[in-house]
């Protein structure tokens, strides 16, 4: 990716008409979870459950009429752009969608600053999924209006760390206090990258269970240490599942490979079993961000721990809080 042009000053975003409620999110950015603070969870998520009730009771309301998304994806999504058009929809708004960009001027070579240039003069506020670390920021960088990450190559996917936190506030009633296992390729997920850093906020104890090649990188772990938590690193998950509260397991990132005979090698390395939920506890709630590709057998579906599609519903709770925030109208 080349930049180009200058980016805009900061001081631009200011300009903005005073139609808002200043909920410390109005017209800003949201590139990564090192931008919440614990009241900024608790505001969000009360938010969140606002928008629960709302869609229960009425379907939908009107609070962003008027208001433009574009979602723009250069990867493959299903939940995180549908779930972000339903919000979008639900709260009374429109959204441009772009996905996998084959039909942009993007395969024409247009660059991302100028992408999103362009696309703001049509929208209020832009949802970005691009591979590679560090284009939300890019984008943001040159975008006056509001850009939402919604997944950076391998390094941060906030919005869904977030309803990930949120699912685990709902299901287990507390933050603080929980032991949580992160199974599978916490080398690329970006999801894992993006929960580990929120749950830091929290007193939480961290076992990260993932063969030798797929280890989380070894400066998360350090931080996560040097902010007092324990975090145990392991290869097999029976050594930790009967222990935890939250099981997070995650899908092998195929599109990271360079070489597919090493994704081959690791990609089954670990599948949960109705035998494996065996040795859980009653209460552990087992999570995935989802898609999965066989990393969780279907029959464990029936298991009332099993939350991945709670998860998905809460996403777009979530997305309706935070769309609202960052226009101004929660
Ligand atoms: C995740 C992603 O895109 O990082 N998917 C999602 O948004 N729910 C996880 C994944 O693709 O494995």
């Amino acid at each position: 990716m080349s930049p180009q042009g200058t980016p805009k000053p900061h001081a631009m975003r200011t300009a903005r008409p005073a139609d808002h409620v200043d909920n410390g999110f109005y017209g800003q950015d949201v590139i990564s979870v090192r931008q919440f603070s614990r009241e900024k969870l608790v505001y969000i998520f009360s938010v969140a459950d606002e928008m629960r009730t709302l869609v229960r009771r009425f379907g939908s309301a009107d609070l962003l009429s008027g208001k433009v998304l574009t979602n723009l994806f250069y990867e493959p999504s299903t939940r995180t752009a549908s779930s972000f058009m339903a919000a979008m929809l639900r709260l009374g708004g429109r959204v441009i969608p772009i996905n996998e960009v084959h039909y942009s001027s993007v395969s024409k070579g247009e660059s991302l600053p100028d992408t999103v240039r362009t696309l703001e003069c049509y929208s209020d506020v832009i949802v970005l999924r691009h591979p590679e670390v560090g284009s939300a920021q890019i984008a943001a960088d040159y975008a006056a209006k509001p850009i939402i990450n919604a997944g950076d190559g391998q390094g941060e996917h906030p919005t869904q760390a977030l309803l990930d936190l949120y699912t685990v506030q709902h299901e287990l009633g507390r933050l603080d206090g929980l032991k949580i296992a992160m199974v599978g390729d916490l080398k690329n997920g970006r999801t894992v990258h993006s929960l580990t850093r929120l749950l830091s906020l929290y007193d939480t104890e961290f076992y990260f269970v993932a063969p030798d090649i797929l280890r989380l990188p070894a400066d998360m772990v350090a931080e996560v240490k040097a902010r007092g938590h324990k975090a145990v690193e392991v290869e097999d998950v029976h050594e930790v599942i009967g222990d935890v509260d939250v099981l997070y397991i995650t899908r092998v990132q195929k599109e990271r490979f360079t070489d597919l005979a090493v994704y081959d090698s690791v990609k089954d390395h670990y599948i949960i079993e109705p035998a494996l939920m065996a040795r859980a506890r009653p209460n552990t709630v087992l999570m995935h961000p989802l898609p999965r590709v066989g990393e969780i057998s279907y029959a464990v579906d029936q298991d009332p721990r099993a939350a991945y599609f709670r998860q998905v519903e809460s996403g777009m709770f979530i997305r309706m809080a935070l769309l609202a925030a960052v226009l101004g109208k929660a």
